[in-house]
Parts: C-alpha cells; structure tokens; sequence
C-alpha cells in the first residue's frame, strides 16, 4: 500500500495517540489534530496541528487548509462523563458539552474536511457501544450515551452523503480500553485497540459503508 495521508482529532492521548502511532509506523503521513500536543504525539513523528478543538469550525478550517489531500480521517476526540438520572439537570452544561464534542464535533470535522477527502478516501467515527440503543442494558449515563447515539445517526447520514464520491463510513466502536477516559480500567491497551481499529478502517468500503462495528469486526445493533 502506499504512503497515505491520515488525519486524526483527539491525537495527543489515548486512543488517537496510539493510532497516530500506528500509522506513522506503517510509513503514512499524519496530520495530528489536538487542543495541546503531548511529547509522545511530538516523538511519535506525525505532523502536529494544535488549538484544533473539534467544536470550533474555525479552527477544524483552518486545520483543512494546511492539507491537500486526505485519504483517512479519524473523528477520535471525545469527551464522558457519568449522569445518573438524579441529577440530570445540575448535569445540563455537562450533557451539552458532551452532545458538542461526541456528536457536533466529528460532524464538523468531516464538513471541514470534506473537499479535501480524495476519491475512494474513509472516514472513520469512533464512536461507543453505550451509543446503541438496542444495547442498552444498564441505564444511567444520559450524555454520553445521547451524544454517541446522535454520533451514529450523523455517520449513517454521512455514509449515504458521501457514496456519491466514494468516500467509504465508518462508526467503530473500540471495545473497553484502558485511557484516561476510563479511569485506567479497561479489556485492552490502547495499542491493541488502534490496532483493530486501523484493521478495520482498512477493510472499510462501499459495501461496509455506515455500518456500525466493534474493533473485533462484529457488527452491533443500534
Ligand atoms: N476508552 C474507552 O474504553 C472507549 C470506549 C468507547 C469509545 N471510546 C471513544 O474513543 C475516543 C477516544 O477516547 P480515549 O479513550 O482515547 O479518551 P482520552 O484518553 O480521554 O482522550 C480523549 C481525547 O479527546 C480529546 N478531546 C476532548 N475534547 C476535545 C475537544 N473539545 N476538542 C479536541 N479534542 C478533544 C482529548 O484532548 P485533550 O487532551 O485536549 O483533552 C484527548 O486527545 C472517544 O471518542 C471515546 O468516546 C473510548
């Protein structure tokens, strides 16, 4: 495969760190999308764009313009937190903010992007199983779960948008991993995570196009 350009969100911690890893391992070019750069996105070799906070369409503007041509964009960055049904409304600015960064914040990084994306390109949304409503077994967690499940409505969106310019959609979801979103808790690593999420974004085509994924490749229900 050749040299290809990946841009990621999110990519100074975490999920979107280990992703930028891999990539730049594989010897692809990757534009590194972060609010601050951490010295392990600097070592890792990917080109750093910092004050990129994916709910400023200007900034996510001005990201775009320094790139010519994308083949992979990654909507990684996200935000959790824990709002029981007790107090639901002194969590109000924290439910919003969630709805801003899960679900705002990936749909105007593609629209900022979108001219740049190359014929055949992908876009993958990390998105998250407590997203999925069928899936829900356990309650509780009113923001995060809203904004991913408002996240996987705007990827089946974008998946019928951008057919017509054979830009293959991706929602992943990355199993449990241990970041700081977790607490540290998880099944995996964050390597193991982004390795089966780069396993999956490559097999990615028209045929699989606004399906919604674990990392291990089963499909999940809405
Ligand atoms: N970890 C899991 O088990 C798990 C499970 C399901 C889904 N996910 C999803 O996987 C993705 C990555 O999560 P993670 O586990 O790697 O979390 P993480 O370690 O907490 O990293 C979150 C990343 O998102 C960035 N971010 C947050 N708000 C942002 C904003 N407004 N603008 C730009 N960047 C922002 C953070 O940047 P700063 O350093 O600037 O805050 C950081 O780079 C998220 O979308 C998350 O919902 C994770």
């Amino acid at each position: 495969m050749s040299a290809q350009t990946i841009v990621i969100t999110g990519a100074n911690r975490g999920i979107g760190l280990a992703i930028a890893r891999i990539y730049r391992d594989r010897g692809d070019r990757v534009v590194a999308l972060c609010r601050h750069a951490s010295d392990e996105l600097r070592d890792s070799g990917a080109e750093v764009a910092e004050d990129v906070d994916v709910t400023s369409p200007e900034a996510l503007q001005r990201a775009a313009e320094a790139v010519e041509e994308v083949d992979v964009l990654i909507a990684n960055a996200g935000v959790l937190s824990s709002e029981p049904l007790s107090n639901v409304a002194e969590a109000r600015d924290r439910i919003e903010r969630q709805f801003y960064v899960n679900a705002l914040g990936p749909l105007l990084t593609v629209h900022a992007f979108q001219d740049k994306l190359a014929s055949g390109a992908k876009v993958a949304l990390i998105t998250s199983r407590m997203g999925s409503i069928a899936d829900n077994s356990s309650g509780g967690s009113y923001g995060y779960r809203m904004s991913k499940a408002a996240l996987n409505a705007v990827g089946r969106s974008l998946a019928i948008d951008l057919a017509p310019r054979a830009v293959a959609v991706g929602l992943l979801h990355p199993g449990y991993v241990r970041t700081d979103m977790t607490g540290g808790r998880g099944n995996v690593e964050p390597s193991e995570a982004a390795a089966m999420l780069v396993a999956r974004i490559d097999e990615l085509d028209a045929a699989k196009s606004g399906s919604f994924r674990h990392a291990n490749g089963e499909e999940l229900p809405w």
